[in-house]
């Protein structure tokens, strides 16, 4: 099972709150404003090191409190890791089983949540940094290279954009070239891998939860016939003048298509929602599947925007999969989704277990 227990700090409206979690379905039932995305916001901290709502710890501690805390106790295999997550409004700290962890990313390897929250259209609506998150997201999943690739690119992209920087004499930053194209080339192909296992599976929940066919391709940040090498010559000397190299797969993005037409100027805010759904689920469904009983779903009030029928069909798809669940609502009678293993009311920042 993903995560047996979990204790919560002085974060946000929660002031302590310690939980025995069920291995399959977990729902928290309260009023508006009684805690319940705060509730998730810390198990999302808890495996992804960062909240899904705002940039930062400093908004995350307790009014009138110094620091918050997350603990979680993840069992895997007969063993038990302790994850923690804690915060100051100036300093982190993650510890993996009592020991400071390296990264965030180190989180992920033993509790890694997806969210479905009412903002989850972002994910097509804004600009392309959402997407490429989410695309990584699922290459670290399926890619074990991918850290040490993506840091290469990272680190040669900002080596070489220091160098072209006013003042520097130009061909300096060329030097970087070899290792840019190397780690980017790498990282765009790794990236159209992932898309390429993705395809199936969301071409299957794009029928099942919008009775459409849903494609998505790779835009890998440079002209699409030629190498990287030969985008990266061209574009010089527009790269010294912004002082930033303006091609690569740091400028990627994915393009998301209904029916052979671009989603974001095609589909209702409703569809939007089933859209970037099926995408997070399609993404879990090969996460999971390449780390069996390890993934976890948020899935916060999905009751919101959806009709019954919408609602309906992405009940049924998250009961498929063979995820442990944490699910909020208004009201303790949310359908499709059968008994909860573990029923929580939330109230002004209080959690308690239902009989
Ligand atoms: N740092 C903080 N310290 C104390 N309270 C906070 C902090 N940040 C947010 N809150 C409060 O926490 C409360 C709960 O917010 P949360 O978003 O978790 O509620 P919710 O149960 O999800 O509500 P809704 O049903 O409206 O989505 C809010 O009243 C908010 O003002
Ligand atoms: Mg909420």
């Amino acid at each position: 099972m993903p995560l047996a227990r979990l204790a919560v700090d002085q974060f946000r409206c929660l002031a302590q709150v310690e939980l025995a979690l069920d291995p399959h379905y977990n729902l928290f039932v309260g009023p508006n404003a009684s805690g319940k995305t705060s509730l998730l916001e810390a198990l999302f901290l808890l495996g992804r090191g960062r909240s899904f709502r705002t940039r930062g710890f400093s908004k995350l501690v307790r009014q009138g409190e110094a620091g918050f805390r997350v603990v979680g106790w993840v069992e895997q295999g007969g063993l038990t890791t302790v994850l923690g997550v804690g915060g100051t409004r100036q300093s982190a700290d993650i510890r993996i089983g009592g020991q400071p962890a390296a990264g965030a990313a180190e989180l992920a390897t033993h509790f890694p949540p997806l969210i479905i929250d009412p903002e989850i259209h972002k994910l097509l609506e804004d600009g392309p940094h959402r997407r490429r998150r989410f695309l990584d997201w699922g290459v670290f999943h399926v890619e074990p290279s991918f850290m040490d690739t993506w840091q290469r690119y990272h680190r040669a992209l900002r080596q070489r954009n220091a160098a072209l920087k006013p003042g520097i004499v130009a061909p300096g930053a060329r030097i970087w070239d070899p290792e840019l194209i190397a780690a980017g080339e790498r990282l765009s192909r790794i990236r159209q891998e992932y898309l390429g296992i993705l395809t199936p599976v969301l071409k299957d929940l794009g029928r099942r939860l919008l009775g459409a066919d849903v494609t998505v391709g790779h835009l890998t940040g440079w002209g699409a016939d030629e190498s990287l090498e030969v985008a990266l010559e061209k574009s010089f000397e527009r790269d010294r003048r912004y002082g930033a190299t303006q091609v690569g797969p740091h400028r990627a993005d994915v393009s998301v298509r209904v029916e052979g037409h671009l989603a974001k100027e095609r589909v209702s805010r409703g569809q939007q929602k089933l859209l970037a759904a099926a995408l997070t689920l399609a993404q879990l469904a090969v996460q999971e599947s390449r780390h069996p009983g390890r993934s976890a779903l948020l899935l916060d009030d999905p009751a919101a925007e959806l009709d019954a029928d919408s609602l309906g069909r992405l009940l049924d798809v998250v009961r498929s999969l063979p995820v442990q669940l944490f699910v909020t609502a208004l009201r303790p009678d949310l359908p499709g989704l059968g008994a909860p293993g573990a029923l929580f009311h939330v109230e002004q920042g209080g959690i308690r277990r239902a009989p």
